[in-house]
């Protein structure tokens, strides 16, 4: 199949990327010039594990090709996906749909008779009625379709969501539309029986967000608990895998932690919010979601006041891990950022390490000063706060870190480390979700750890 996408953001290069894997033959168009340049030349613009590869393997066979030209890459194409960005729009919370709608009138003139045009992009209910009017208004023949094909990969591990997803979403208005996404993902997806859900195109658009909202208030849901466990001497793992074992609530995204960030979860719970506000509709529990959690990122701040009896003035607090999640340089709505702010504000100075977030971490900070190395930055610091759990920053030596501090603080807003052992190296420890005086169970924390390496409950902790 020839595949069009449109887009080198990171959806439209994952996917584009990983069909070409699948055997198309695909062609990536954007209008950003040095982007296309540098694609060419096998320069990925984002920071994601084995993407480089990916895309130097499939370019090398000429399955996967760059291009600024619209009509050079829909020439032929018998599916063209809209892969471009749907910002929020300042202000309002809503999504800004100019750029889909600039793709849809660009490639209305240029699109074959028969092509299946499919929105692959976060755009809210009614997105693709627009579309396809938008397409009609131009083409007066033709029998085009307009298809809603939304994307759940998570950034760090895209290219295995794409490839394994645990289901495939159409909507379509037709039956040209169906049949060519259902041969475009049945085939591939056999062996692994990946369920694909076929409905209609406005409910397509919705389950993307309404799968974006539950899962940010899933995690919502842990971070309230974790502070009621705080006060009354429970442990959330403990709590999270307790609850989490049962089926129907499922153990993965229960890691209580300083908040959501990222690309996804803030915008599209606001866009939601927007889309039922438009409709008369309460989604309240988002509303609540959406809140809590923004409250949340900053009072962490006040973890780490607490943590050093309240005099936080003059001191330096290093801060391990800035991205809004390990394995990506991503810092949009990292909680870092209102984290390092709030204590900036109460008089701290800040050292801060991330092993790859730095670059686009020091165009949203200032007065931070940067350090390669975790050691480094901890050297004469009053305390070490973890905000993303890198594993390279789980690996840290604690004993080590403790020796180059003035004195040994740690608050681990990712429970990165076992409390029990940085307790015994000597560090007064602030964790989520446990009291500093809570029990050590040396097995139960490794299973719970391991448990949630592996994605999976583990079964060890059935003996405890
Ligand atoms: C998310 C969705 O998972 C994905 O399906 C969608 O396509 C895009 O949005 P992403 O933003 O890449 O993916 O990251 P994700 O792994 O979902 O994490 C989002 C945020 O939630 C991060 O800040 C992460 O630290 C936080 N999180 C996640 C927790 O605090 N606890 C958890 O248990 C899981």
């Amino acid at each position: 199949m020839k595949i069009a996408v449109i887009g080198t953001g990171y959806v439209g290069l994952v996917s584009g990327t990983c069909f070409a894997a699948w055997g198309h033959e695909v062609v990536c168009v954007d209008k950003n010039a040095q982007k296309i340049n540098n694609l060419e030349r096998g320069i990925v613009p984002i920071y994601e594990p084995g993407l480089d590869e990916l895309v130097e393997r499939n370019s090398a066979v000429g399955r996967l090709r760059f291009t600024c030209n619209l009509a050079e890459a829909l020439a032929g194409a018998s599916t063209i996906f809209i892969a471009v960005g749907t910002p929020p729009r300042a202000g309002h919370g809503d999504a800004d749909l100019s750029f889909v709608y600039m793709a849809a009138r660009e490639l209305a003139p240029l699109i074959d008779d028969d092509a299946v045009v499919v929105i692959k992009s976060t755009v809210p209910v009614g997105t693709g009625d627009v579309v396809q009017k938008i397409i009609e208004s131009v083409r007066k023949t033709g029998t085009f379709s307009v298809a809603s094909n939304p994307e759940f990969l998570r950034e760090g591990v895209a290219i295995r969501d794409f490839l394994e997803p645990d289901r495939v979403v159409i909507g379509v208005e037709d039956e040209r539309g169906r049949k060519v996404l259902m041969e475009l993902y049945s085939a591939p997806l056999e062996a692994r029986k990946t369920p694909i859900v076929v409905t209609q195109r406005r409910t397509s658009e919705l389950i993307k967000y309404a799968a974006n909202a539950f899962l940010a208030t899933k995690i919502t849901f842990i971070n309230e608990l974790a502070d009621l466990c705080e006060q009354v001497g429970s442990n959330v793992s403990e709590l999270a895998l307790g609850m989490g074992l049962d089926k129907r609530i499922g153990t993965s995204f229960l890691n209580a932690g300083p908040g959501y960030g990222g690309s996804c979860f803030p915008k599209d719970t606001m866009a939601l919010l927007r889309t039922a506000q438009d409709y008369g509709v309460a989604v309240r529990i988002v509303e609540e979601t959406v809140t809590a959690n923004e409250a949340r990122k900053r009072r962490m701040a006040l973890k780490v006041v607490d943590a050093l009896d309240g005099d936080i003035e003059g001191r330096t607090i290093a801060v391990l891990g800035l991205t809004f999640k390990p394995d990506t340089d991503d810092m949009r709505d990292a909680p870092s950022v209102p984290l390092i702010e709030t204590l900036q504000r109460f008089g701290a100075i800040i050292h801060a390490h991330d092993p790859v977030g730095m670059e686009n971490a020091s165009r949203i900070l200032s007065d931070v000063e940067f350090f390669d190395d975790a050691y480094e930055c901890a050297h004469n610091a009053d305390a070490v706060v973890v905000i993303t759990e890198w594993d390279s920053i789980r690996k840290i030596d604690l004993a080590r870190l403790k020796q180059t501090m003035r004195q040994a603080v740690l608050i681990d807003l990712r429970n990165a480390f076992e409390q029990g052992v940085a307790e015994q190296i000597g560090f007064r420890v602030s964790a989520i979700g446990r009291s500093t005086t809570a029990r050590f169970d040396k097995n139960t924390s490794a299973a719970i750890h391991k448990g949630r390496k592996a994605e999976k409950p583990h079964l060890e902790i059935a003996g405890v």
